[in-house]
């Protein structure tokens, strides 16, 4: 896909005009009086619902076909998600009807505030994972997407532009990874990705195999592991500010490349979407890539505990009890609640490596999508400033956050008469249980707060600008965190 930016050169020529209204913003200045006119009492009908759908049609002169949204549409999103979701459906309209060349007016004094949305809509909806498709779509290659902006905002909305490219496209390479199988991605195949993106964008990256693991002491990746062909890795990859940084956030993503349970094994129905259990792990990887070249102004350091979980003669059982880096003895009850035993070790690397702030994420628990549905990811921590930044940061980004609470009392539920902790909190709150366990091994004086991502990981059917599949749910919160960290943590 070709997308670019220009100037307001009118008539366009053009196979495929997009025009986006709204009661209050202008998005478009047209010159032609009777695309003008129409516009004008189509933005009655879109108001009285007359019209109920985007409007379609033939056109003349140098345009061929107009397509016509307007805010009033789809009412569940706010402005900025329905102007996504606007972009991502001009370009399935262009791919449906072979139009090969589309050009979305963005031309009005209401359009740069707007720009940058436009261009994530159209990289986030052209994606599909089609790697394993014999056919495969090829009007992508081909369509030459152009975005009109007017002559005194071309310079901001070049700037938004490449932003919204680098996070969007960023965003697409981690929906890759994540729908990719079990069998094409296993640790050591992140560890690579991680080094090559570390060489082309200069962050130093760090791989412990699971000699080192051993030997360091990373235990509850090493008792994960032990089941599989593919040994466990821990992945780091560190960005340091140009100007020297009072804060260091660390991004610590669960990296379970395949989670069929272990011995304590999952029913078999839907088991496949265990493939994505590496999705917050691909979501800091990704983040990692767009943060380096974006260049915020805190260090990040990006880690990734990385493991398959699978039922082996050499796998862990349940019952069995592993001491974990901060001196915790941890017992196994359920096989199936791994990812907090590799977090733990990402913790323990975060505090290693001075961190100031951490924020892990995890397709934790299958509770946190009982409570909350797919549309939200679950919040917790112990910081109330980072999970209001944080939920801040989701929202300017289409990526919702609900808080739950870590209550004291439920502490109780973790005790086993066996070890310090155990791995599992019983059947009732399983989001919050498990958000209480890592509460346990977050370093000292450290700001920290858990998202759990099980419910909007991944969609089984197409779900607003995603085509059916990956999301990279959680990406767009962390650049958007860090850019915007010194504004919501001033330095002293
Ligand atoms: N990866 C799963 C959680 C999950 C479930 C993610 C559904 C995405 C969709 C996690 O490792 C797991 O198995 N959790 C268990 C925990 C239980 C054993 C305490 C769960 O939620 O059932
Ligand atoms: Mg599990
Ligand atoms: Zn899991």
């Amino acid at each position: 896909m070709k997308l670019d930016v220009s100037s307001a050169r009118q008539p366009i020529p053009t196979d495929l005009l997009v025009i986006i209204l709204d009661e209050k913003l202008k998005f478009s200045e047209v010159d032609d009086p009777e695309l003008a006119n129409l516009l004008k009492s189509l933005a009655k009908d879109f108001q009285e619902k007359t019209i109920k759908k985007e409007y379609f049609s033939r056109w003349g002169g140098s345009i061929n076909h107009i397509l016509v949204f307007h805010t009033a549409l789809n009412t569940s999103y706010n402005v900025w998600e329905r102007i996504k979701l606007y972009a991502s459906r001009a370009v399935s309209w262009g791919s449906d009807l072979n139009l090969k060349r589309v050009t979305i007016l963005l031309n009005g004094p209401d359009a740069p505030a707007y720009f940058g949305k436009v261009v994530e809509g159209v990289i986030l909806g052209g994606y599909a994972f089609e790697r394993y498709k014999a056919e495969k779509n090829r009007y992508l290659d081909q369509a030459e997407i152009s975005l009109v902006a007017k002559d005194e905002a071309l310079d901001l909305c070049r700037k938004k532009f490449n932003r919204y490219s680098i996070v969007s496209n960023a965003v697409n390479e981690c929906r890759e990874i994540v729908n990719e199988p079990g069998c094409a991605v296993y640790p050591e195949v992140l560890a690579d990705l991680a080094k090559q993106i570390g060489k082309k964008h200069r962050l130093r990256v760090s791989v412990l195999d699971e000699k080192a693991l051993e030997k360091g002491g990373y235990t509850g990746l090493v008792a994960v592991g032990k089941g599989s062909v593919h040994a466990p890795r821990l992945i780091s990859l560190e960005y340091k500010a140009p100007k020297k940084s009072p804060a260091r956030l660390a991004l610590v993503g669960k990296g379970i490349t395949f989670d069929t349970g272990g011995i304590s094994i999952k029913p078999s129905e839907r088991m496949l979407e265990m493939k994505g259990d590496m999705a917050g792990g691909a979501a800091v990887l990704y983040a990692m890539k767009a943060i380096a070249q974006l260049k915020p102004s805190i260090d990040v350091i990006g880690i990734i505990p990385s493991a398959e979980n699978t039922p082996d003669a050499n796998a862990q059982r349940p019952g069995d009890i592993f001491v974990a880096k901060n001196g915790k003895s941890v017992q196994v009850d359920n096989t199936d609640a791994e990812g907090r035993l590799v977090l733990i070790d990402g913790f323990a690397l975060a505090g290693e490596l001075g961190a100031t702030h951490l924020v892990d994420i995890a397709t934790l628990t299958g509770a946190v999508v009982r409570a909350l549905g797919q549309g939200y990811a679950g919040i917790m921590g112990n910081d109330a400033g980072l999970v209001q930044a944080i939920i801040r940061s989701g929202i300017n980004h289409g990526e919702n956050y609900w808080q739950l609470p870590l209550p004291e009392e439920y502490k109780e539920l973790l005790k086993t008469p066996y070890a310090d902790i155990n791995n599992v909190g019983g059947p009732h709150g399983g989001a919050i249980t498990a958000g209480l366990f890592l509460q346990e091994f977050v370093p000292e004086k450290t700001a920290w707060a858990h998202l759990d991502i099980a419910g909007p990981f991944l969609f089984d059917k197409p779900w607003k600008y995603f085509a059916a599949g990956a999301t990279g749910f959680g990406l767009k919160t962390f650049v958007d965190l860090c850019e915007r960290f010194e504004e919501y943590f001033p330095r002293p």
